[in-house]
Protein backbone atom coordinates (compact mmCIF):
# COMPACT_ATOMS: atom_id res chain seq x y z
CA UNK A 1 0.00 0.00 0.00
CA UNK A 2 1.92 3.28 -1.31
CA UNK A 3 0.49 6.84 -1.46
CA UNK A 4 2.71 6.69 -5.03
CA UNK A 5 0.20 3.82 -6.52
CA UNK A 6 -2.43 6.74 -7.27
CA UNK A 7 -4.89 7.60 -10.13
CA UNK A 8 -5.51 11.14 -10.68
CA UNK A 9 -8.85 12.47 -11.45
CA UNK A 10 -9.62 16.15 -12.81
CA UNK A 11 -13.23 16.84 -11.55
CA UNK A 12 -15.34 18.83 -13.30
CA UNK A 13 -15.82 22.42 -13.54
CA UNK A 14 -16.65 24.62 -10.37
CA UNK A 15 -19.74 26.40 -9.33
CA UNK A 16 -17.69 28.78 -6.29
CA UNK A 17 -19.16 27.00 -3.66
CA UNK A 18 -17.73 27.60 -0.26
CA UNK A 19 -16.11 25.01 2.48
CA UNK A 20 -13.52 24.98 5.65
CA UNK A 21 -12.32 22.04 4.11
CA UNK A 22 -9.54 21.90 1.77
CA UNK A 23 -8.23 18.40 2.03
CA UNK A 24 -10.35 15.19 2.67
CA UNK A 25 -9.26 11.50 2.92
CA UNK A 26 -12.30 9.19 2.52
CA UNK A 27 -11.40 5.93 4.22
CA UNK A 28 -13.68 3.68 2.26
CA UNK A 29 -13.83 5.14 -0.59
CA UNK A 30 -16.44 4.14 -2.61
CA UNK A 31 -18.42 4.20 0.13
CA UNK A 32 -22.10 5.22 -1.01
CA UNK A 33 -22.43 7.13 2.49
CA UNK A 34 -19.00 9.15 1.82
CA UNK A 35 -19.83 9.70 -1.09
CA UNK A 36 -22.46 11.79 -0.30
CA UNK A 37 -20.72 13.59 2.40
CA UNK A 38 -18.24 14.77 -0.39
CA UNK A 39 -20.96 15.93 -2.56
CA UNK A 40 -22.67 17.93 0.47
CA UNK A 41 -20.20 19.81 1.61
CA UNK A 42 -19.82 22.94 -0.04
CA UNK A 43 -16.23 22.37 -1.49
CA UNK A 44 -14.47 25.43 -2.82
CA UNK A 45 -12.18 24.86 -6.10
CA UNK A 46 -9.33 23.67 -5.76
CA UNK A 47 -10.71 20.95 -2.87
CA UNK A 48 -8.52 17.81 -2.92
CA UNK A 49 -9.94 14.68 -1.72
CA UNK A 50 -8.30 11.31 -1.37
CA UNK A 51 -10.46 8.29 -1.69
CA UNK A 52 -8.86 5.43 -0.08
CA UNK A 53 -9.80 1.90 -0.94
CA UNK A 54 -9.94 -1.34 -2.56
CA UNK A 55 -11.32 -0.72 -5.77
CA UNK A 56 -9.10 1.82 -7.94
CA UNK A 57 -11.20 1.87 -11.42
CA UNK A 58 -14.46 2.31 -9.28
CA UNK A 59 -13.26 5.09 -6.99
CA UNK A 60 -11.67 6.87 -10.00
CA UNK A 61 -14.88 6.56 -11.58
CA UNK A 62 -16.86 7.57 -8.33
CA UNK A 63 -14.16 10.67 -8.02
CA UNK A 64 -15.52 12.23 -11.76
CA UNK A 65 -18.86 12.60 -10.73
CA UNK A 66 -16.98 14.95 -7.76
CA UNK A 67 -17.55 18.91 -8.33
CA UNK A 68 -15.18 21.04 -6.77
CA UNK A 69 -12.15 18.10 -5.57
CA UNK A 70 -9.37 17.01 -7.37
CA UNK A 71 -9.93 13.45 -6.85
CA UNK A 72 -6.98 11.22 -6.26
CA UNK A 73 -7.05 7.53 -5.08
CA UNK A 74 -4.90 5.03 -3.44
CA UNK A 75 -5.05 1.73 -2.22
CA UNK A 76 -6.51 0.84 1.15
CA UNK A 77 -7.38 -1.86 3.14
CA UNK A 78 -8.91 -1.81 6.96
CA UNK A 79 -8.01 -5.40 7.40
CA UNK A 80 -4.60 -4.32 6.63
CA UNK A 81 -3.57 -3.38 10.04
CA UNK A 82 0.09 -3.14 9.62
CA UNK A 83 0.32 -1.30 6.46
CA UNK A 84 -1.86 1.73 8.22
CA UNK A 85 0.54 4.14 9.88
CA UNK A 86 2.91 4.12 6.91
CA UNK A 87 -0.20 5.47 4.43
CA UNK A 88 -1.26 7.81 6.76
CA UNK A 89 2.12 9.15 7.58
CA UNK A 90 2.82 9.17 3.43
CA UNK A 91 -0.09 10.77 3.15
CA UNK A 92 -0.18 13.59 5.69
CA UNK A 93 3.85 13.81 4.96
CA UNK A 94 2.56 15.68 1.36
CA UNK A 95 0.48 18.24 3.65
CA UNK A 96 -1.99 18.89 6.05
CA UNK A 97 -5.33 16.96 5.61
CA UNK A 98 -8.45 19.08 7.20
CA UNK A 99 -11.50 16.13 7.06
CA UNK A 100 -10.85 12.31 7.63
CA UNK A 101 -14.06 10.54 7.09
CA UNK A 102 -13.60 6.53 8.17
CA UNK A 103 -16.68 4.89 6.26
CA UNK A 104 -15.37 1.62 5.70
CA UNK A 105 -17.70 -0.66 6.34
CA UNK A 106 -19.21 -4.56 5.59
CA UNK A 107 -22.59 -6.16 6.54
CA UNK A 108 -22.21 -9.84 6.33
CA UNK A 109 -25.62 -11.89 7.01
CA UNK A 110 -25.50 -12.81 10.85
CA UNK A 111 -26.23 -16.49 9.86
CA UNK A 112 -23.33 -16.42 7.06
CA UNK A 113 -21.02 -15.30 10.33
CA UNK A 114 -22.88 -18.27 12.53
CA UNK A 115 -21.38 -21.02 10.13
CA UNK A 116 -17.73 -19.11 9.64
CA UNK A 117 -16.27 -17.33 12.79
CA UNK A 118 -13.32 -16.15 10.56
CA UNK A 119 -15.56 -14.52 8.57
CA UNK A 120 -16.67 -12.50 11.93
CA UNK A 121 -13.05 -11.61 12.22
CA UNK A 122 -12.79 -9.89 9.41
CA UNK A 123 -16.37 -8.12 9.54
CA UNK A 124 -14.76 -6.33 13.35
CA UNK A 125 -11.19 -5.70 11.74
CA UNK A 126 -13.06 -4.01 8.89
CA UNK A 127 -15.69 -1.87 11.26
CA UNK A 128 -13.81 -1.65 14.16
CA UNK A 129 -9.81 -2.56 14.45
CA UNK A 130 -8.95 -1.06 10.98
CA UNK A 131 -10.90 2.21 12.34
CA UNK A 132 -8.59 2.42 15.37
CA UNK A 133 -5.58 1.66 13.97
CA UNK A 134 -6.19 4.15 11.29
CA UNK A 135 -7.52 6.33 12.66
CA UNK A 136 -4.58 6.84 15.81
CA UNK A 137 -2.36 7.04 13.26
CA UNK A 138 -3.91 9.77 11.48
CA UNK A 139 -3.88 11.55 15.48
CA UNK A 140 -0.39 12.75 16.26
CA UNK A 141 -0.70 14.45 12.69
CA UNK A 142 -3.72 16.37 13.42
CA UNK A 143 -2.66 17.49 16.69
CA UNK A 144 0.23 18.89 15.46
CA UNK A 145 -2.13 20.54 13.08
CA UNK A 146 -3.86 21.59 16.04
CA UNK A 147 -7.27 21.42 13.24
CA UNK A 148 -9.17 19.03 11.68
CA UNK A 149 -12.13 16.84 11.65
CA UNK A 150 -12.92 13.34 11.84
CA UNK A 151 -16.18 11.79 10.74
CA UNK A 152 -16.87 8.38 12.09
CA UNK A 153 -19.72 6.14 10.55
CA UNK A 154 -21.24 4.43 13.58
CA UNK A 155 -25.02 2.90 13.15
CA UNK A 156 -28.37 2.64 15.40
CA UNK A 157 -26.73 -0.69 15.75
CA UNK A 158 -24.12 0.33 18.19
CA UNK A 159 -27.17 1.04 20.50
CA UNK A 160 -27.71 -2.52 21.45
CA UNK A 161 -27.07 -5.73 19.82
CA UNK A 162 -30.02 -7.42 18.75
CA UNK A 163 -29.73 -11.15 17.98
CA UNK A 164 -30.03 -10.81 14.01
CA UNK A 165 -26.86 -9.13 13.49
CA UNK A 166 -24.80 -9.27 16.58
CA UNK A 167 -21.36 -8.93 15.39
CA UNK A 168 -21.82 -6.14 13.66
CA UNK A 169 -23.97 -4.46 16.52
CA UNK A 170 -20.71 -5.51 18.19
CA UNK A 171 -18.60 -4.17 16.12
CA UNK A 172 -20.18 -0.87 15.92
CA UNK A 173 -20.55 -0.38 19.68
CA UNK A 174 -16.94 -0.84 19.91
CA UNK A 175 -16.56 2.01 17.14
CA UNK A 176 -19.10 3.92 19.08
CA UNK A 177 -17.07 4.07 22.22
CA UNK A 178 -13.70 4.19 20.28
CA UNK A 179 -14.64 7.74 18.77
CA UNK A 180 -16.34 8.98 21.73
CA UNK A 181 -13.26 8.32 23.62
CA UNK A 182 -11.39 10.00 20.99
CA UNK A 183 -13.44 12.72 21.27
CA UNK A 184 -12.35 13.35 24.82
CA UNK A 185 -9.20 12.89 24.25
CA UNK A 186 -8.85 15.61 21.64
CA UNK A 187 -10.84 18.31 23.51
CA UNK A 188 -8.56 21.41 23.35
CA UNK A 189 -6.30 20.31 21.04
CA UNK A 190 -8.32 21.73 18.05
CA UNK A 191 -8.85 18.62 16.61
CA UNK A 192 -12.89 16.97 16.57
CA UNK A 193 -14.84 14.26 16.53
CA UNK A 194 -18.28 13.58 14.65
CA UNK A 195 -19.86 10.78 15.47
CA UNK A 196 -22.46 9.51 13.15
CA UNK A 197 -25.72 7.42 13.58
CA UNK A 198 -27.69 6.49 10.87
CA UNK A 199 -30.22 4.36 10.89
CA UNK A 200 -31.12 1.74 7.95
CA UNK A 201 -29.98 3.20 5.13
CA UNK A 202 -31.61 2.48 1.14
CA UNK A 203 -28.40 1.34 -0.64
CA UNK A 204 -25.91 -0.60 -1.84
CA UNK A 205 -25.10 -2.43 1.64
CA UNK A 206 -28.58 -3.15 2.29
CA UNK A 207 -29.49 -4.04 -1.05
CA UNK A 208 -32.14 -6.74 -0.97
CA UNK A 209 -32.69 -6.17 2.46
CA UNK A 210 -36.54 -4.65 3.28
CA UNK A 211 -36.51 -1.70 4.82
CA UNK A 212 -36.67 -1.20 8.14
CA UNK A 213 -38.87 1.48 10.24
CA UNK A 214 -37.18 4.92 10.20
CA UNK A 215 -34.94 4.03 7.01
CA UNK A 216 -33.04 6.80 5.28
CA UNK A 217 -30.86 7.45 2.22
CA UNK A 218 -27.21 7.73 1.29
CA UNK A 219 -27.85 10.97 0.50
CA UNK A 220 -30.08 12.03 3.36
CA UNK A 221 -27.08 11.11 5.69
CA UNK A 222 -24.67 13.07 3.40
CA UNK A 223 -26.68 16.33 3.96
CA UNK A 224 -27.06 15.79 7.68
CA UNK A 225 -23.20 15.42 7.76
CA UNK A 226 -22.45 18.33 6.03
CA UNK A 227 -25.04 20.45 8.63
CA UNK A 228 -23.52 18.78 11.37
CA UNK A 229 -19.58 19.85 10.28
CA UNK A 230 -20.64 23.16 9.59
CA UNK A 231 -22.33 23.63 12.98
CA UNK A 232 -19.83 21.86 14.97
CA UNK A 233 -22.44 19.10 16.29
CA UNK A 234 -20.28 16.26 17.84
CA UNK A 235 -23.19 13.46 17.00
CA UNK A 236 -25.57 13.34 14.27
CA UNK A 237 -28.34 10.65 13.94
CA UNK A 238 -30.27 10.34 10.76
CA UNK A 239 -33.09 10.79 10.81
CA UNK A 240 -32.47 12.90 13.70
CA UNK A 241 -36.05 11.01 15.11
CA UNK A 242 -33.50 8.21 16.13
CA UNK A 243 -31.49 9.89 18.66
CA UNK A 244 -35.12 9.83 20.69
CA UNK A 245 -36.37 6.57 19.71
CA UNK A 246 -32.85 5.15 20.80
CA UNK A 247 -33.84 6.12 24.73
CA UNK A 248 -37.14 3.57 23.54
CA UNK A 249 -34.57 1.12 22.11
CA UNK A 250 -32.32 0.67 25.10
CA UNK A 251 -35.26 0.44 27.35
CA UNK A 252 -37.54 -2.49 25.95
CA UNK A 253 -37.39 -5.10 28.30
CA UNK A 254 -35.53 -8.02 27.09
CA UNK A 255 -37.56 -10.96 26.13
CA UNK A 256 -39.61 -8.50 24.23
CA UNK A 257 -35.90 -7.13 22.63
CA UNK A 258 -34.98 -11.07 22.24
CA UNK A 259 -37.84 -11.59 20.12
CA UNK A 260 -37.31 -9.02 17.46
CA UNK A 261 -36.37 -10.67 14.09
CA UNK A 262 -34.14 -8.32 12.50
N1 LIG B 1 -25.96 1.32 4.79
C1 LIG B 1 -26.47 1.32 6.02
O1 LIG B 1 -27.62 0.91 6.28
C2 LIG B 1 -25.64 1.88 7.16
C3 LIG B 1 -26.27 2.22 8.34
C4 LIG B 1 -25.51 2.69 9.40
C5 LIG B 1 -24.15 2.81 9.26
N2 LIG B 1 -23.55 2.46 8.09
C6 LIG B 1 -22.11 2.55 8.01
O2 LIG B 1 -21.75 3.57 7.12
C7 LIG B 1 -20.50 3.26 6.51
C8 LIG B 1 -20.63 3.41 5.00
O3 LIG B 1 -21.61 2.47 4.53
P1 LIG B 1 -22.34 2.63 3.12
O4 LIG B 1 -23.80 2.60 3.36
O5 LIG B 1 -21.73 3.75 2.39
O6 LIG B 1 -21.99 1.23 2.46
P2 LIG B 1 -21.08 0.90 1.16
O7 LIG B 1 -21.47 1.75 0.02
O8 LIG B 1 -21.14 -0.58 1.02
O9 LIG B 1 -19.64 1.37 1.63
C9 LIG B 1 -18.82 0.60 2.45
C10 LIG B 1 -17.42 0.79 1.91
O10 LIG B 1 -16.53 0.09 2.78
C11 LIG B 1 -15.56 -0.47 1.94
N3 LIG B 1 -14.88 -1.60 2.54
C12 LIG B 1 -15.39 -2.80 2.93
N4 LIG B 1 -14.40 -3.58 3.36
C13 LIG B 1 -13.24 -2.87 3.23
C14 LIG B 1 -11.89 -3.14 3.49
N5 LIG B 1 -11.49 -4.33 3.98
N6 LIG B 1 -10.98 -2.19 3.23
C15 LIG B 1 -11.34 -0.99 2.72
N7 LIG B 1 -12.62 -0.67 2.44
C16 LIG B 1 -13.55 -1.61 2.69
C17 LIG B 1 -16.31 -0.93 0.71
O11 LIG B 1 -15.34 -1.11 -0.30
P3 LIG B 1 -15.61 -1.85 -1.68
O12 LIG B 1 -16.21 -0.77 -2.53
O13 LIG B 1 -14.26 -2.29 -2.11
O14 LIG B 1 -16.56 -2.97 -1.38
C18 LIG B 1 -17.25 0.23 0.50
O15 LIG B 1 -16.69 1.21 -0.33
C19 LIG B 1 -20.14 1.86 6.97
O16 LIG B 1 -19.24 1.94 8.05
C20 LIG B 1 -21.47 1.30 7.45
O17 LIG B 1 -21.29 0.30 8.43
C21 LIG B 1 -24.27 2.03 7.03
Amino acid sequence: MSVNETTAVTPAATTGRRTRAGRILLLGGASEIGQEILKALDAPPGSEVVLAGRDQQRMAELGAGLPHFTVRTVPYDATDLDGHRRLVDELFAEGPIDLVVSAAGLLTPQAELDADPRAAGTLIETNLTGHVTTLLAAVPHLRAQGRGLIVVLSSVAAVRPRRANFVYGAAKAGLDAFARGLADSLHGSGVRVLLVRPGFVIGRMTEGMPPAPAATTPAAVGAAVAAAVRSGASVVWVPRSLGVLSHGLRLLPRPLWRRLKR
